[in-house]
């Protein structure tokens, strides 16, 4: 295990503010190298036959290309399922199987990226906003492997980065007070390049929700699916992850397992 080491051994060593402040610094040639390396790795968890779950993401964006090139896997034995438009584009240009998710009781495995993770292996994810589709994808498949970069890590979920809610348009204000009650600070997603909120796959709007509080992260993700009119939301507690895959800069590949 030269370049492998515990996840929990890693956060000891090295402060998780350190480790933030050097991914800061970081140019984004060498941000891709650690997504390319963490996906690389993720790689050589795929067989042959399998139903393969693609989550979303730039992380994600780097496995397809990787898949796509791979020499040692039939590729036309393996159907991928998108979580997501844009991922289903890319799976489409690099002439991968694409399957749909009716079609299949289970998924074998899902390889996604995430936008926070702890120690105890719970996420943050829906940056890029396809968090349903890849809930969904995430709990229908026998295992789930979390693809990220050292800059992805935190100790505590709570104020590390706002929980994406996934909303029906007609229930956002009714949502909007129903979070504040769960003590979230809920802010509505604009579109980048149009007036207004950013539209999800799903024809739904998206609540980035701040807690500086989070003392269960099962029961809140939970609380927030509860109230009528929410679809999704993005915290994505352990119970969905296998294994998290974790490239860093100065300690090579971390992987950490349930
Ligand atoms: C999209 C997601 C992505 O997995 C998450 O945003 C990480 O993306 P990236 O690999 O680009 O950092 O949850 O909804």
């Amino acid at each position: 295990m030269s370049h492998f080491m515990s996840y929990k051994g890693y956060l000891m060593t090295r402060s998780i503010n350190k480790i933030r402040k050097r991914c800061d610094n970081m140019k984004n040639d060498e941000k891709l190298l650690l997504k390319q390396k963490s996906a690389q790795k993720a790689l050589s968890y795929v067989k042959n036959g399998m139903v393969l779950g693609i989550g979303s993401g730039s992380t994600v964006r780097e496995f397809i290309r990787l898949l796509a090139a791979s020499s040692s896997l039939d590729l036309q034995s393996i159907i991928c399922i998108p979580s997501s438009f844009d991922t289903e584009s890319l799976l489409v240009k690099a002439n991968l199987r694409l399957g749909r998710l009716n079609q299949f009781s289970k998924i074998d495995l899902t390889i996604d990226g995430a936008d926070r993770v702890d120690s105890k292996l719970n996420l943050i994810k829906g940056g890029g906003g396809a968090l349903l589709r890849e809930k969904i994808v995430a709990a229908a498949s026998k295992e789930v492997i979390i693809i990220v970069d050292e800059s992805k890590l935190v100790k505590e979920l709570a104020g590390s980065y706002p929980i994406p809610v996934e909303v029906l348009p007609l229930a956002k204000v009714f949502v909007e007070n129903a979070l504040q009650k769960l003590g979230g600070k809920p802010s509505l997603r604009l579109a980048a390049n149009k007036l207004g909120a950013t539209i999800t796959d799903n024809g739904n709007m998206l609540l980035d929700t701040e807690f500086t509080k989070i003392p269960d992260i099962a029961k809140l993700e939970e609380e927030i699916n509860n109230i009528p009119g929410v679809f999704e939301n993005g915290l994505f507690s352990n119970r969905l992850v296998t294994r998290i895959i974790i490239a860093t800069t100065t300690k090579g590949i971390i992987v950490k397992e349930k």
